[in-house]
């Protein structure tokens, strides 16, 4: 693995939210960390005392310019999550993850800062075949995707054209601490919930559907390695090669949480992606990332 940012200011857009919280702590003993957030998914609880907040969205031009001042690297995290939120809202979707990425991209380039973003497998749609690798074509199913392929292709833009430093992170299913059942919440959060207060185990369709579901402390080693690369102007699946099926998942959670849940089935998600997998040769061979935290191990320390 490469090293991770030491010395520097850095800018985690999303800095209370699920993931950038967790890159704040990895990042905070080393550097000057300072976020944006405004704490509509974001919590106050995930962050410590000694960060500088700029309270407010993401989309405020003024606010971006003042948080981006004198920084020499930038995460952006900050996002609408929600898919059936972007369905709903397309522009809000748009301005949110799309827009406010091209003017935190301006806001950047003004200061010379490398800039790490938050891109997602929703890029790619519907998998033609599974492991997916990042030449994979992109067909997203949703205001969402559409919008983190927008951020995706920008990145590469902003390095091709204007030599800034970026890289793109395309995440599949990140899970972990601080991902609550309250906001847009992951499967195996609801299955967490579910199982720990003994309701039943809601399993969307046949349950045959697979995800490689990958740590969010995995997550944030390769944001670290990102933040040091030379291998910029690129973009990174992030995950760990492998996947379970939601009825293995289910299973699992049960037992993990020693739990009497039962497992029951419920409708199908419209337009629910079948298998993905991600193909993470090169984030190993470029980063030198390598997965850590096994699902077993994952699901054990959540039910601690
Ligand atoms: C995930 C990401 C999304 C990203 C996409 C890219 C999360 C929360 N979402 O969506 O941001 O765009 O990958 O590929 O990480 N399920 C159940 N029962 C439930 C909830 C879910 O069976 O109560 C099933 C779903 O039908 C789905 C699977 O679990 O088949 C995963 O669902 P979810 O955690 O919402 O993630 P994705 O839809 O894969």
């Amino acid at each position: 693995m490469t090293e991770s940012p030491t010395g520097q200011t850095v800018l985690v857009t999303g800095g209370a939210g699920f993931i950038g919280s967790h890159l704040v702590d990895a990042l905070i003993e080393a550097n000057d960390v300072r976020i944006v957030d405004d704490f509509s998914s974001g919590r106050r609880e995930n962050l410590r005392d000694d960060v500088t907040v700029f309270e407010g969205d993401i989309r405020d031009d003024d606010l971006l310019e003042r948080a981006v001042s004198g920084v020499d690297l930038i995460y952006h995290t900050a996002a609408l999550v929600s898919v059936s939120a972007s369905v709903e809202d397309p522009l809000l979707s748009h301005s949110t993850n799309a827009a406010a990425t091209v003017s935190l991209l301006e806001h950047a380039r003004e200061v010379d800062a490398r800039v790490v973003l938050s891109s997602s497998a929703a890029i790619y749609g519907q998998p033609e075949d599974v492991p997916i690798s990042e030449s994979h074509p992109k067909n997203p199913e949703s205001p969402y995707g559409a919008d983190k392929l927008a951020l995706d292709t920008y990145a590469r833009i902003y390095h091709d054209l204007y030599g800034l430093e970026t890289v793109a992170l395309r995440y599949f299913n990140v899970y972990g601490p601080r991902q609550t059942a309250g906001d847009y919440s992951g499967v195996i959060s609801i299955f967490l919930d579910q199982a720990t207060s003994n309701r039943p185990i809601t399993v969307e369709g046949d349950g045959e559907q697979t995800r490689d579901f990958v740590h969010v402390r995995d997550v944030v080693r390769a944001n670290l390695a990102a933040g040091t690369t030379d291998a910029v102007g690129r973009a990174y699946n992030v995950g760990t090669g492998d996947s379970i099926s939601i009825n293995e998942l289910a299973a699992a959670i049960r037992d993990a949480a020693d739990s009497s849940s039962e497992i029951t089935h419920v409708d199908a998600r419209s337009g629910d992606v079948r298998d993905s997998r991600a193909d993470i040769s090169r984030i190993r061979e470029s980063l030198g990332y390598e997965p850590t935290v096994t699902l077993e191990n994952g699901l054990a320390s959540l039910c601690e």
